[in-house]
């Protein structure tokens, strides 16, 4: 009797045990044994002329089905990829991709310079990519626009798009063709460690950019392109930037904003610790001379270092690249936005300038602990449509 009641009562507990194994097994596949897909072994070559790219894909393909957390695995040697989309919906919100090698994109600008993106992440949650350095080969594509002869827009080398807890972790972008890394339409991304590297006079090739996305960490990065090293676009908020070195480059951008009518602005920024060499800015918001319903504000800049910076602090509310410049008053309301702690050098006679929207001033500037100097002499600073605060050392003095 007491051996069928202690059975009894083992049945329920294995029945109940497996119950609990099978509600906690899906949908958190991290309690499965992770599964391991290695490219090489689906047919990636590593001789730098193969094209892999569906190798990538099939280990794409079995990841994302998978119910258990995935990894993709890319080892040493250099993958040619002619282009790879890691598209979801997935069943797996647990998917790594480690590199340990080089993805290289196809020297002939021809084969992608139209196609937008060259590696994309697209309706996927859940993905970490650790390592690896993506080659986008874009030194003939910019030899091309440099000449007069028409030639392909470029494609961005990574591209994240409608997706939600990223982490990229050490990876290394070389030469995009255009943007290195663009980020669009995505919640909590998170990325560190990041190397980003194109030359000073190479077009177009900023490092990276966020727009349409909520929720975004960049820390202990080292970024050096021919654009802004980092830039925000439209309807971003909650972004937080620590410990970047920029340069060359033309800086950390809020903006453009305000190129079109009815646009969501950008809140909620903080930039910190940031040391910018030789670019052409140092923190920038920018917006177009137009009506818009945008705005920029909640930002706060702290702790940078300028060495040799044409504009270390600018809100230019009159961007434009090229020639058709609109020229009429910013739509773009510009609120609350601290500049703290900002010490180094101009590599122009007017250090700080504020140059605001006539309908809609800037409102709520606040200078504190500012110290510039060119060329060992105290910089200018220009200020129209600004009001705000100083404290503590400022220099060159406050024109709020
Ligand atoms: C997810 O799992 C279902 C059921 O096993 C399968 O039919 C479907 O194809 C899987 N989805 C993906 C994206 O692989
Ligand atoms: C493009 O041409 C300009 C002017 O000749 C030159 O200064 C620059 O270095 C060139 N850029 C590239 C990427 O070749
Ligand atoms: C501002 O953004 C940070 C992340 O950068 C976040 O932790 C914080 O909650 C946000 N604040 C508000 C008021 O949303």
């Amino acid at each position: 009797m007491a051996e069928l009641i202690f059975n009894t009562c083992l049945n329920y507990l294995v029945l109940a045990l497996g119950i609990f194994m099978l509600l906690s097994e899906s949908p958190s596949p991290a309690n499965a044994a992770p599964v391991q897909y290695n490219v090489v072994s689906l047919g990636a070559k590593a001789d730098g002329k193969t094209d892999s790219s569906k190798a990538f894909l099939s280990a794409w393909t079995s990841a994302c089905g998978s119910t258990s957390a995935a990894t993709i695995y890319v080892p040493q040697g250099r993958f040619l990829v002619q282009s790879a989309s890691f598209n979801g919906q997935c069943n797996n919100s647990a998917i790594t991709v480690h590199i340990d090698g080089t993805l290289i994109a196809p020297s002939d600008y021809n084969v992608n310079g139209n196609a937008g993106s060259w590696i994309v992440f697209r309706h996927v949650t859940g993905v970490s990519v650790m390592g690896g350095i993506l080659d986008g080969q874009g030194t003939d594509l910019w030899a091309c626009k440099n000449s007069s002869k028409s030639c392909p827009t470029g494609a961005t080398s990574l591209l994240i798009s409608n997706s939600q807890n990223i982490l990229v972790s050490g990876l290394t972008s070389l030469n995009s063709q255009m943007f290195h890394i663009v980020i669009n339409g995505c919640q909590n991304v998170k990325m560190q460690g990041m190397k980003v590297s194109a030359p000073g006079n190479s077009p177009n090739t900023d490092g990276i950019h966020i727009g349409a996305s909520t929720g975004f960490t960049i820390l202990n990065s080292k970024i050096g392109t021919g654009d802004d090293c980092i830039s925000i676009g439209p309807s971003s908020n909650n972004l937080w930037i620590e410990n970047i070195a920029c340069g060359p480059g033309h800086g950390i951008s809020i903006g453009s904003l305000g190129k079109t009518q009815q646009e969501d602005g950008v809140q909620n920024v903080t930039v910190k610790t940031v040391t910018f060499t030789g670019t052409q800015n140092g923190v920038r918001i920018k917006s177009w001379a137009r009506p818009s319903t945008s705005f920029a504000r909640n930002i706060l800049f702290q702790n940078a270092i300028m060495n040799n910076v044409q504009n270390p602090i600018i809100i230019d509310q009159n961007y434009c690249l090229n020639s058709g410049c609109p020229s009429q008053a910013s739509g773009v309301r510009v609120n609350d936005v601290t500049y703290q702690d900002i010490h180094g050098t101009s590599a122009t006679a007017v250090a700080v300038k504020f140059d605001c929207s006539a309908k809609y001033p800037c409102t709520g500037i606040r200078m504190q602990d500012v110290k510039l100097t060119y060329r060992s002499q105290v910089p200018s600073a220009s200020c129209a449509h600004a009001q705000g605060t100083a404290s503590g050392v400022v220099q060159p003095s406050s024109c709020l």
